[in-house]
């Protein structure tokens, strides 16, 4: 088998073999095959397309270019969650602690973040003494003991993946639907999980800007879990404003917390719910959708969720009552330029400002400042005068906040009337 007859069959619009795809995404993890071929046969296929057993072909190569996590030593439901990524989206850290104090088992491998989005892990390494990295056994152990715990992903899981992604980031070909979803279940699949709820966003701080196309990824998504026995479920949730008031890790795990007490934003805290619903229905743990809300509910009300996850993070090394969170040395207030109703909080850039304040990194080697960030005081379609603070900026020095404040001047528009509210949850497809 040539590399080079396979690009040209994808140039010329034919569907890959099963063996071909292997050859490629083997080939390509391994080194044999260069770079420019990869990237000449990713370019066919972003503009060609890729059939559904194309894709499902990548994603089982992806998956065998590396380790599978074998979960079957561990008694109960195991669920899984995964989000497409958002600013201030830090359901996992309510989410996962909520469902495990219903009884599922939770053994969840998470990433760090990269530009305007933070990762899991990133703002769980914002908690003093917190230890992503556990060996498998004693990854295991803790999930059999308490039945939740999150680490970081393995080097060894899905390498082609890794290879793929970095050389599709540098070649302007992430944009395939098909690349995203192989690229994204392979991962999930690798880990060994039983139930999946994904959380597909879609606006300006998400990955996908359109309603439909992040209901396109998330139904192939969906199929693609279902075909390999994994059950899944996928909510489409809007990310024009951030979630929930806090951006920046630590400043988003005391916001988490709040949500596991019993308050918090109300937005972070009903996208969590129905979150945790669909994998209480998918587990078996509730018959239908109104009752797992409001046994999820019930964690929260209860103390049992954050008790639950207290005893992660106690088990993981890190401070569990939450009273050494770093705090950033420069608190400063952010004013309204004008006075009206808020008609835009945008995502991104009120991402890109945290980011600036150093809440997030530009290269996978960057530090984070774990303290920084941003803390909104009003929501989309709320009343502002000129002059109120919209926000504290979180930060190192004053320069920082200046420039971040030039970001948010963007990230804010005002208007005479209300605007349209825009519903947090448009869908959920199962
Ligand atoms: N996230 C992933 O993990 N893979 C993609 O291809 C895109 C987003």
């Amino acid at each position: 088998m040539l590399m080079y007859d396979i690009i040209c069959k994808k140039r010329d619009g034919q569907e890959l073999s099963c063996q071909e795809i292997d050859f490629w995404i083997q080939g390509y993890s391994s080194g044999i095959i260069p770079d420019y071929q990869c990237a000449a046969l990713l370019m066919a296929g972003l503009l060609r397309g890729f059939s559904r057993r194309e894709t499902i072909a990548m994603m089982n190569s992806m998956i065998a270019s590396g380790e599978r996590i074998d979960l079957g030593d561990i008694p109960g439901i195991k669920a899984d969650k995964h989000s497409t990524g958002g600013v201030g989206d830090k359901t996992s850290l309510v989410v996962m602690p909520v469902i495990a104090a219903a009884g599922l088992q939770v053994a969840k491998m998470s990433g760090r973040g990269l530009g305007h989005t933070g990762g899991t892990l990133d703002k769980l390494e914002s908690i003093p003494g917190f230890r992503c990295q556990l060996g498998a056994d004693e990854f295991k152990r803790q999930v059999r003991e308490i039945g939740l715990a999150i680490i970081s992903q393995t080097a060894d899981l899905v390498p082609a993946d890794k290879k793929l992604y970095a050389l599709r980031d540098a070649t302007a070909t992430v944009d395939s639907l098909a690349l995203i979803a192989a690229s994204i279940m392979s991962k999930k699949l690798a880990t060994g999980a039983d139930i999946l709820v994904l959380d597909v966003k879609y606006g300006s701080g998400a990955f996908m800007q359109e309603l439909a196309d992040s209901r396109a990824l998330a139904q192939l998504m969906v199929e693609l879990a279902q075909q390999s026995g994994m059950k899944a479920a996928a909510v489409l949730s809007a990310m024009e404003q951030p979630l929930g008031y806090a951006i920046g890790n630590a400043l988003e795990v005391s916001e988490a917390v709040a949500v596991l007490s019993g308050g918090g934003p109300a937005d972070l805290r009903q996208l969590s719910l129905t979150l945790a619903a669909e994998l209480l229905v998918l587990g078996g743990v509730a018959d239908h959708r109104d009752q797992a809300e409001a046994l999820a509910r019930e964690q929260l009300a209860s103390g049992a969720a954050l008790a639950k996850f207290q005893q992660m993070i106690c088990a993981q090394g890190g401070d569990s009552n939450f009273n050494h969170l770093p705090h950033a040395a420069v608190v400063t207030a952010y004013q309204a330029r004008r006075t009206g109703y808020l008609s835009t909080i945008d995502a991104r850039k009120v991402g890109l400002a945290a980011l600036c304040l150093g809440a997030g990194r530009q290269r996978k080697e960057d530090a984070i400042d774990p303290a920084a960030g941003i803390v909104l005081h009003y929501k989309l379609g709320e009343q502002v005068a000129c002059g109120q603070t919209l926000a504290e900026l979180h930060c190192r020095d004053q320069q920082q906040a200046a420039a971040a404040a030039e970001i948010l001047d963007e990230a804010f528009a005002y208007s005479a009337i209300p605007p349209e509210p825009i519903p947090l949850i448009s869908e959920i497809i199962s």
